[in-house]
Formats: C-alpha cells, sequence, structure tokens
C-alpha cells in the first residue's frame, strides 16, 4: 500500500531538506514544518500516511503532539525523530503510539526500510478492516417481529461463548447478517471476522484458503500465505455454505474443529490457533449426512448451537421495518431525499410472497428508490410487484390502525363524502382487490387477521392473492 502524503516535523533546517529530498526522489507528496503549531494546522487540513517528527521543539515536546494525534481514527503512522536518543525516551514514545524512533542522524537507507515498514503495515490494517467490514456486519440484524427478537435473545446467549454455531436457513434470510451479529456481541468483536465462500472458491484452492500454503508447495506458490484460520487468530470464522466442501476438506476441517490445529498445504510445521468457528448452510446438513454427502462426525461438531434465519414470508411483521430501513441507506447511496412509502407500496410489500427473501426486498427498494424522484413517496408501481393502475390512497395511515377507516372515497380517490364521479367509478373486483390490499396493510400483513376484518375465511383470501398473483397483478 505505497503512501501518498508525508509530514516532516523538524526545526533544524537540514533535517527537513535532506528528508524532503530523500521522500522526493521516491516520489512521496512531502509537506515540511518547523514547529508544532504549523505541523498541527497540516494536519488538520490533509490526511497524512506518515508523520517524520523531532521529540524537541521550540514550541512544545514531540510526545505531546505524538499523544495528541495517535488517539484519533485514521491517525498517520508516527516515527520519532531524537538526536538525544535514551532508553527511556524511546520506551514512552512506543507506549504512546509511536511507530518507529529513530535516531539522528541516519542513512537514507534507514529512511526506506521504515516507509516500506510502514507501509506493509499500512497494508496488513487496511485487509483486516476491509475483512472486518463486511456488508452484513455494517447493517446489523434489522426487524423488531416476533421471530427476529427471539432470534436476538439467542444471539444474545450464544455470542459470549465460545460455540461453534451452525446458521440454516434459505438464500437471502440473512445468514451472513447473524454470523456478524455474532462476532460483534463476542469479546472477539476487536478481532478479524474472516468469512470463507465455500462454494465460491475452486476445490484445488480451497484448501490452501483455509490453512495457507507453504512456498513451492504447488504451481504458483510463489510465496508462504497465511491461510483464513490463520487470518482469523484471536477472532471469528464464518464458514460460509459449508455444505459445499469436500470429502478430503471435511476430514481436514473436523482435525480443526477438535484439535484447532492444522499444516499449510505442503508444510509440515503444526500451526495452533484460537479461532470461534461459525457456519452457514441452506441445504438441509443432516439430510447431507442420510445421503453420505456430508460426514456426520462434522455435523456434530458444527451443529453445536444450531440457530435458524427465518424467510420473510414467515416474518411478515419485518417487511416495512426492513423496507425502510434499505429505503434510508440506499437514498443516502444514491444521493436522493425519498418520504418513504405509499400507502398502496406499502400494500404491495405485505402482499408480496418474497421468494428472494431479503436480498430480493433489497433489490426491490433498490429499483424503486431509483425510479423515484427526490421529494416523492414511493408508489407501488416503481416497486414491479403489483400493478393497479390509478390506485393511489392520499391518506398516509399508520399499518396499526383499523384498515375500516378508510373510507369508500379514500378507494376512489375523492374527498371523503364526495359523490363520486361516474367517470372514476372501477370494476367490483378491482374494488374488492383493494379493499383487500388495504386489509392486508393495516393488520401489518397479517393474513389471519386481515381474513378476520374482511370476514371472509384465510382460505378465501389466499385463493384471492394466489389468484392476483397469478394473473400478473402481484
Ligand atoms: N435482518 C436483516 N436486517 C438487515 N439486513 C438484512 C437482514 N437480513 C438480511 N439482510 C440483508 O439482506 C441481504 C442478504 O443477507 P445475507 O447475505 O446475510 O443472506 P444469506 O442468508 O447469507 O444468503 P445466501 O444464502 O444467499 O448467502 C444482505 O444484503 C443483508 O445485508
Ligand atoms: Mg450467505
Amino acid at each position: 500500500m505505497a503512501f501518498e502524503k508525508i509530514l516532516v516535523l523538524d526545526d533544524e533546517l537540514i533535517i527537513r531538506k535532506s528528508l524532503q529530498e530523500i521522500l522526493r526522489r521516491k516520489r512521496y507528496s512531502v509537506a515540511v514544518a518547523a514547529t508544532i503549531k504549523a505541523a498541527e494546522k497540516y494536519l488538520d487540513k490533509d490526511p497524512f500516511d506518515l508523520v517524520f517528527m523531532d521529540l524537541r521543539l521550540p514550541d512544545g515536546d514531540g510526545t505531546t503532539l505524538l499523544n495528541k494525534i495517535s488517539k484519533k481514527p485514521d491517525a498517520p503512522l508516527i516515527v520519532m525523530m531524537t538526536g538525544y536518543a535514551t532508553i527511556e525516551s524511546a520506551v514512552d514514545c512506543m507506549r504512546a503510539g509511536a511507530f518507529e524512533y529513530l535516531i539522528k542522524p541516519f542513512s537514507s537507507n534507514q529512511i526506506e526500510i521504515i516507509i516500506h515498514k510502514a507501509e506493509n503495515y499500512t497494508h496488513l490494517v487496511n485487509v483486516n478492516r476491509f475483512y472486518s467490514q463486511s456488508d452484513s456486519l455494517e447493517t446489523g440484524l434489522v426487524g423488531k417481529g416476533k421471530a427476529t427478537r427471539q432470534l436476538r435473545n439467542l444471539i444474545q446467549k450464544v455470542a459470549p461463548t465460545q460455540a461453534t454455531v451452525l446458521i440454516h436457513g434459505e438464500s437471502g434470510t440473512g445468514k451472513e447478517v447473524i454470523a456478524g451479529e455474532i462476532h460483534k456481541a463476542s469479546a472477539r468483536s476487536g478481532a478479524p471476522f474472516i468469512k470463507v465462500n465455500c462454494a465460491a472458491i475452486s476445490e484445488t484452492l480451497i484448501e490452501s484458503e483455509f490453512f495457507g500454503h507453504e512456498k513451492g508447495a504447488f504451481t504458483g506458490a510463489v510465496d508462504r500465505r497465511r491461510g483464513r484460520f490463520e487470518l482469523a487468530h484471536g477472532g471469528t470464522i464464518l464458514l460460509d455454505e459449508v455444505s459445499e466442501i469436500s470429502p478430503n476438506l471435511q476430514a481436514k476441517l473436523l482435525r480443526v474443529l477438535q484439535e484447532r490445529e492444522f499444516e499449510r498445504v505442503g508444510g509440515n510445521q503444526t500451526i495452533k490457533v484460537d479461532t470461534r468457528v461459525l457456519a452457514t448452510t441452506n441445504r438441509d446438513l443432516a439430510k447431507c449426512v442420510q445421503k453420505g454427502e456430508f460426514r456426520e462426525d462434522l455435523y456434530y461438531r458444527l451443529n453445536v448451537f444450531p440457530l435458524y434465519s427465518t424467510p420473510l414470508r414467515e416474518k411478515k411483521e419485518d417487511i416495512l421495518t426492513l423496507a425502510d430501513h434499505f429505503n434510508d441507506s440506499l437514498q443516502r447511496k444514491h444521493g436522493v431525499k425519498i418520504e418513504g412509502f405509499s400507502p398502496a407500496a406499502k400494500s404491495c410489500l405485505l402482499a408480496h410472497n418474497w421468494p428472494g427473501n431479503i436480498r430480493e426486498l433489497q433489490n426491490t427498494v433498490e429499483r424503486a428508490v431509483i425510479l423515484t424522484e427526490s421529494g416523492n413517496y414511493i408508489q407501488h408501481s416503481s416497486l414491479g410487484l403489483l400493478h393497479l393502475d390509478g390506485f393511489e390512497p392520499h391518506v398516509e395511515e399508520s399499518a396499526s390502525e383499523p384498515y375500516l377507516s378508510h373510507t369508500w372515497g379514500d378507494l376512489f380517490q375523492g374527498e371523503d363524502g364526495d359523490k363520486p364521479d361516474p367517470e372514476s367509478l372501477i370494476p367490483i373486483d378491482e374494488l374488492e382487490k383493494r379493499y383487500i390490499l388495504h386489509a392486508l396493510e393495516a393488520t401489518g400483513g397479517n393474513r389471519s387477521l386481515a381474513a378476520r376484518h374482511l370476514k371472509v375465511t384465510s382460505r378465501t383470501l389466499r385463493n384471492k392473492l394466489k389468484q392476483y398473483q397469478e394473473s400478473q397483478i402481484l
């Protein structure tokens, strides 16, 4: 990771000049300052990657500034320099967060070595940050319904333990989000959260991805490489889609789970790791065991604490919360300001069956956010789920209010109490459909409650919705 900007802070002109020359030759952009005050001005204005800082300065002590900046997030790395080196001051500086302690005079070689080390270090920090900031970690588990509340409870219970957790559920239901929540709520949250997608990595490469390899272990292994179990040392590893690993790797994984040790590919040194294991599957692993596709002993090692990721159609009460959440984050992404969902749009969201689960909901909202002009509500027509031309009730209502508060006037788009204009009359089955959707919206998608309000059986309601779906209305 090559640095861009470096700051040199020293009151001696000769040091400023010589460092500046060495660094410019290496094509870094360099700023120089002779006082703490001038340096602070630079640091406030621009992000620097590295600072060379003298210990004694005319307007104060370098360590004071070191203490101040090294605590900030995204602080530059700081190399302290002095012509009066003592062990005590070196220890003080390192303790305060200095990256290096450099004794003057120095050679240009020393500077090059320091920069090389600092660039490698920054790279590692960034890689680690990348790994521990997956989408799902940023998002967190959204939803207030019963299933989500129960899940949150279980996560809080299991997270602080070392137990291996197997998260199972359909595709797009949030299994990775759950894994991220477990990591975040555990004592390992400050350490890496490393994911391996077992389905996406080829059979030949996956062993090296898991355990790393030694130089020359196979064609293309030009360097020694640490595997993801090693990267996750002290933290958590997520074996995503674990059902997909080969029998050979299943045996090796079993050993890691039992002994917490392994060898790199092509190596004979045994490596011990302290890594918490989480796994996800969208296949029924117990069935895979029955069919002889997955080792039974490994299944029991993984399934210490099973968690079920509920599909969206079984947690309808979370649909609108999730849709609002996606609307918020996606409008930020697309730089628009959207007021929310129109009542008809909410009805559509609630009535849809969501075979693609939360990922489908997220995509649906993203499409709608792109189609909606800033300052407007998302209309049902932008969702691409339901086509009820001309249906746009003008009354914003909370889902908890009884749907019967909708007047017939709402459904005709006329003012309350107005006689509808004959032009606006609509076929009776259209009217029925609108009323059913209102009922669904008002009951938060609860079909049996909606059926009760509508005075029809759940079965009739189900059949109606099915009929709409089949005729491409939903
Ligand atoms: N409860 C939730 N709150 C917020 N976002 C969620 C929630 N559940 C899922 N998501 C979002 O939905 C998308 C799919 O979630 P995720 O990748 O965790 O699903 P998955 O079960 O791992 O799917 P797959 O089996 O396809 O890998 C992600 O973008 C995720 O951020
Ligand atoms: Mg996943």
